[in-house]
């Protein structure tokens, strides 16, 4: 089994779709091992998207996911991070599948619905970003 991390985003949560998201999770066979609900501080958003510091959406990035509480999940699975990123569809919800969580709770290319770790190494990183050892652990 792999894991893999994903949040459920200001948007989603606003609209309360988390436990659609959750339950359509669940339905693809991701197990829910750790479950977390916070509202993320500037630096926390800014050290999250440490990587898009260059990018023009930076500021606007963190502003959106400081602007309300998030839900931050620990998913597993066999292939956990590929898939993810299917069931997630593209960054820009107007280019994502149908059927897809982008595609049913997104609502543009910042507020997305949901985050997916892009590769197991960065899923490793993100895991820790908001679980501890001992919670992760516990988890399995
Ligand atoms: P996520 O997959 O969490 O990773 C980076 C986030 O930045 C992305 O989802 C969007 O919320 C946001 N993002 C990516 N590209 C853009 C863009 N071109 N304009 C605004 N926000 C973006």
């Amino acid at each position: 089994m792999q894991r893999t991390l994903t949040i459920i985003k200001p948007d989603s949560m606003e609209a309360q779709n988390a436990g659609n998201i959750l339950a359509h999770l669940e339905k693809e066979g991701f197990q829910i091992q750790a479950l977390k609900r916070m509202r993320l501080s500037e630096a926390q958003a800014q050290k999250f998207y440490e990587v898009h510091r260059e990018r023009p959406f930076y500021d606007s990035l963190v502003a959106y996911m400081t602007s309300g509480p998030i839900i931050a999940v620990a998913l597993a699975r066999e292939n956990a991070v590929p898939h993810l990123r299917e069931v997630m569809g593209a960054t820009d919800p107007a280019n994502a599948e149908d059927g897809t969580i982008r595609a049913l709770y997104g609502s543009s290319i910042e507020r997305n619905a949901i985050h997916g770790s892009d590769s197991p190494e960065n899923a490793r990183k993100e895991l820790h970003f908001f679980f501890s050892r001992a919670e992760l652990i516990a988890a399995e």
